[in-house]
């Protein structure tokens, strides 16, 4: 039989290529749950405004939950000729409550209004989901600095190193981020939580539907504004798609730090076996390919949320059909980061870094010439000619050969770069010495990240 939505205007039904096209079931059926909690509330609103009877709300709401429960068994699927999700549950609800009772549901809505509605409904409930592993994420980043204490690693700027810094203090310099997407999606959620339903095609309904109770019973703080922007914006789909790249953007920086890490050549982590994969051909490899998929994912995520933005810039209001492009997208990204997460988290959860290696090379490469400078302003010495007096001890440093560390640099050697630099600069020429005196807050010190460490515990707790 004819199962389209709009079978009186049209003599026959739509080609099988444009069916093809057409058809959206393969990847919205995700929201088939969502749709049958609107159409119940939209069958309170109706019987509300007068349009269903006791018995016919009984009996529409009865169907549904029988059509719900045969969703989730498996029992209802969607067939060739069902354009999309809406379509499918319509002809279920007739199945179930027969064309006179079945037959009124679809009254004063639209499938604009309806599509609008059920994508904010699950993006907030993924959101809420992701955010739990994000957390998680965050969580074995806290553990490991806590582990990390007082142990100190080789900070890098332009990736040369630059100044010792608590290998605690970077780990959370990768927690914070993480916080800060979840607090997005926190942000985010008080403008998803307004409801289209009730915007109708674009204009509204004439039958007397109240919006507001629809919005009430599907978790929403109230209804949209406008029934035009109801239907027809997606940058709150958009918005959640940023979060969802931004996030996956700030795990690529750790990723990419995992991966460096675990080479020969910085040796400064071990992942776990349960975190890490061998070569087919190199019985020696062991890969970081958690970190790498992770970095990969992340390119593929912006990449989602370009294609969606794309997809909005040139369209004209109200509802477009381009607009069926905006799930897949946000769909991509949701199940991507429902696999990266908990992998990541249970690979950054096992690291295991080599402090003593670390704290080895925290001094190296002339990591304390700013603690020379800043000793020497200490003195009284302005920071233009400390900076200069710093620079030449490295040069002399350098022109040993081999070169020497600056602690190696003798009491004579010192006073003749300058006449300020007695011997006393040596207390600064220690890692602990250096870290000690970043001591202001959100400095490395090891008493500021103890208390830094603290609040990001108490930060992901709230969250
Ligand atoms: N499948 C459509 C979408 O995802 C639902 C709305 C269709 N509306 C329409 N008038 N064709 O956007």
């Amino acid at each position: 039989g004819n199962v389209s939505l709009w079978g009186g205007r049209f003599a026959g039904g739509p080609s099988e290529a444009l069916q093809a096209l057409s058809q959206s079931t393969h990847f919205d059926w995700r929201l088939a749950g969502h749709d049958i909690s609107g159409s119940v509330a939209h069958a309170h609103v109706l019987h509300g405004a007068g349009l269903l009877t006791d018995d016919e709300l009984t009996a529409m709401v009865d169907a549904l939950e029988r059509l719900r429960a045969d969703v989730a068994s498996g029992a209802f699927l969607p067939v060739l000729e069902d354009e999309d999700v809406h379509t499918a549950l319509e002809r279920g609800l007739i199945d179930r409550a027969g064309a006179d009772v079945g037959g009124k549901l679809r009254a004063g809505r639209s499938r604009n209004d309806q599509i609008a509605t059920l994508v904010r409904m699950y993006l907030r409930e993924e959101s809420r989901g992701l955010a739990r592993l994000v957390l998680d994420v965050v969580d074995a980043l806290v553990a490991q600095a806590d582990r990390a204490g007082e142990a100190p690693m080789p900070g890098r700027t332009h990736l040369q190193h630059a100044q010792p810094v608590l290998l605690a203090h970077h780990l959370l310099a990768h927690a914070w981020p993480l916080l800060r997407d979840v607090e997005r999606w926190i942000d985010w959620d008080a403008r998803a939580a307004l409801s289209p339903y009730g915007s109708g095609a674009l204009a509204g309904s004439s039958l007397g539907l109240d919006p507001a109770a629809v919005a009430t019973e599907l978790g929403f703080a109230g209804p949209v504004e406008n029934s035009i922007d109801g239907t027809a914006s997606r940058d709150v789909v958009a918005e959640f798609a940023f979060v969802a790249a931004m996030l996956a953007v700030d795990v690529s920086r750790l990723a990419e730090e995992v991966v460096l890490w675990a080479t020969k050549e910085f040796g400064f982590v071990k992942l776990h076996d349960a975190y890490s994969t061998g070569s087919s051909i190199m019985p020696q490899k062991k890969n970081p390919d958690v970190a790498e998929l992770a970095r990969g994912k992340a390119g593929r995520l912006i990449g989602d949320l370009t294609g969606l933005l794309t997809t909005l810039k040139g369209l004209p209001l109200a509802y477009n059909r381009d607009l069926q492009e905006d799930k897949e997208p946000v769909f991509d990204q949701v199940d991507q980061l429902s696999v990266l997460l908990p992998a990541f988290a249970g690979m950054v959860a096992t690291l295991e870094f080599d402090t003593e290696r670390l704290a080895s090379l925290a001094p190296q490469g002339f990591s304390l010439a700013t603690d020379i400078a800043e000793w020497l302003v200490r003195t009284g010495v302005p920071f233009r000619v400390a900076h200069e007096v710093a620079g030449a001890c490295v040069r002399a440093c350098e022109e040993h050969e081999p070169a020497i560390e600056l602690w190696d640099l003798t009491d004579d050697e010192l006073a003749a770069i300058s006449p300020h630099l007695t011997p006393e600069v040596r207390t600064v020429l220690t890692v602990e010495g250096s870290l000690a005196s970043r001591s202001a807050h959100g400095g490395t010190a090891p008493v500021r990240v103890a208390e830094q460490l603290d609040r990001a515990r108490a930060r992901a707790a709230e969250l």
